[in-house]
């Protein structure tokens, strides 16, 4: 029964231990974190980086699934093996980005709607051929003294819930990505209140739509002082407004939350889920599906050089140890010196 292979999954993305490593990265995005390294964004280029990281042995001791953007989807490793193939034979659960980005919405240009409903229901029956078996769509609300608008929220939260309603309809396990972003001025408190305005329509959008609440994730951002504050909230003061915000807006119907680092210092995103993870257990389990704080030490160490490869995979590997132990709340910083 199809709600049983959706309860199936999501509790598979959630296994003890483990987290979703998000390599996902637009066109857009991958341009610029290969710029960043001094690398051209070329196809070849973005095949070699994503086999690097989907190669590295043992990271499937700490990695549930992989969030795939759809060129990577239908790419092959360096051995001809399809990415989703190589990834289901490690028992990594292939996941797809299945969002067009967002756009300005029209109305209130300053902020944005994520589009890529129309024609979703056939692009997610070729994504459930080639593999996937989850899927990720993010709605972006950004924090200003007018911002967000009301109606920014429950557009996005609208869309969030058709694309879940759809992926479930597939068979494709939803992850309900609400980001808050981090990248202002405003404090801790500021962020608290928005998020939890966010998750209360999403939720209510969900449930308006019939979205099996035990068949989908949600990767929300944590709760965080802006990057811009002055004042930075301190670790235990992160998980302490993270989870009074989760308790009270997110039902322990829902099997897993799944957080995005959202830009947050990689160390820092560890220590806050551990924090949280300490203070359990907690209605749903925490874990993470990060990208950046994932990926961002691999990334600099590749260097484009393929002599990199294995310092490369030693430094992915460290950030997907260690963010494991963060989920089983037995993170501690003298790990980050080890080898
Ligand atoms: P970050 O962890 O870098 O925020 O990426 C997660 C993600 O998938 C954003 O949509």
């Amino acid at each position: 029964m199809q709600h049983q292979v959706l309860i199936n999954t999501a509790r598979s993305l959630m296994t003890p231990g483990k987290g979703i490593l998000a390599a996902d990265e637009s066109t857009g995005t991958i341009k610029k974190r290969l710029d960043s390294i001094g690398v051209e964004s070329t196809e070849q280029n973005r095949q070699a980086y994503r086999n690097l990281l989907f190669t590295t042995a043992g990271a499937e001791e700490f990695i549930s699934g992989v969030i795939l953007f759809e060129e990577t989807l239908f790419q092959k490793a360096d051995d001809g093996t399809p990415f989703p193939h190589l990834l289901a034979d490690k028992g990594v659960i292939p996941g797809i980005k299945v969002d067009q980005g967002a756009k300005p919405l029209s109305g209130s240009p300053e902020e944005t709607v994520t589009e890529g409903l129309d024609g979703l229901r056939e692009r997610l029956a070729a994504y459930a051929e080639a593999g996937a078996r989850f899927a990720k769509w993010r709605g972006v609300i950004d924090i200003a003294e007018d911002r967000p608008t009301d109606y920014c929220i429950h557009v996005n939260a609208h869309a969030l819930a058709r694309y879940a309603a759809l992926c479930q309809e597939a068979g494709i396990v939803p992850i309900v990505e609400p980001e808050v972003l981090m990248n202002a001025k405003h404090s801790i408190e500021r962020c608290e209140e928005v998020t939890a305005a966010v998750l209360d329509a999403v939720f209510a959008e969900l449930k308006r739509q019939n979205v099996l609440l035990e068949g989908m994730l949600l990767k929300p951002n944590m709760v965080v002082s802006g990057k811009y504050c002055p004042q930075q909230a301190g670790i235990d003061e992160v998980a302490k407004a993270t989870l009074r915000c989760f308790r009270r807006c997110v039902p322990a119907a829902v099997p897993g939350i799944v957080f995005l680092s959202g830009g947050q210092d990689d160390e820092d995103a560890t220590a806050h889920l551990d924090a949280m993870n300490r203070l359990g257990p907690h209605p749903w389990p925490l874990s993470f599906s990060f990208g950046r704080a994932l990926q961002s030490p691999a990334l600099k160490a590749w260097g484009g050089q393929a002599a990199n490869v294995p310092a490369a995979q030693q430094a992915y590997l460290k950030r997907a140890r260690n963010n494991s132990a963060a989920v089983r709340g037995e993170y501690n910083a003298e790990m980050e010196g080890a080898a």
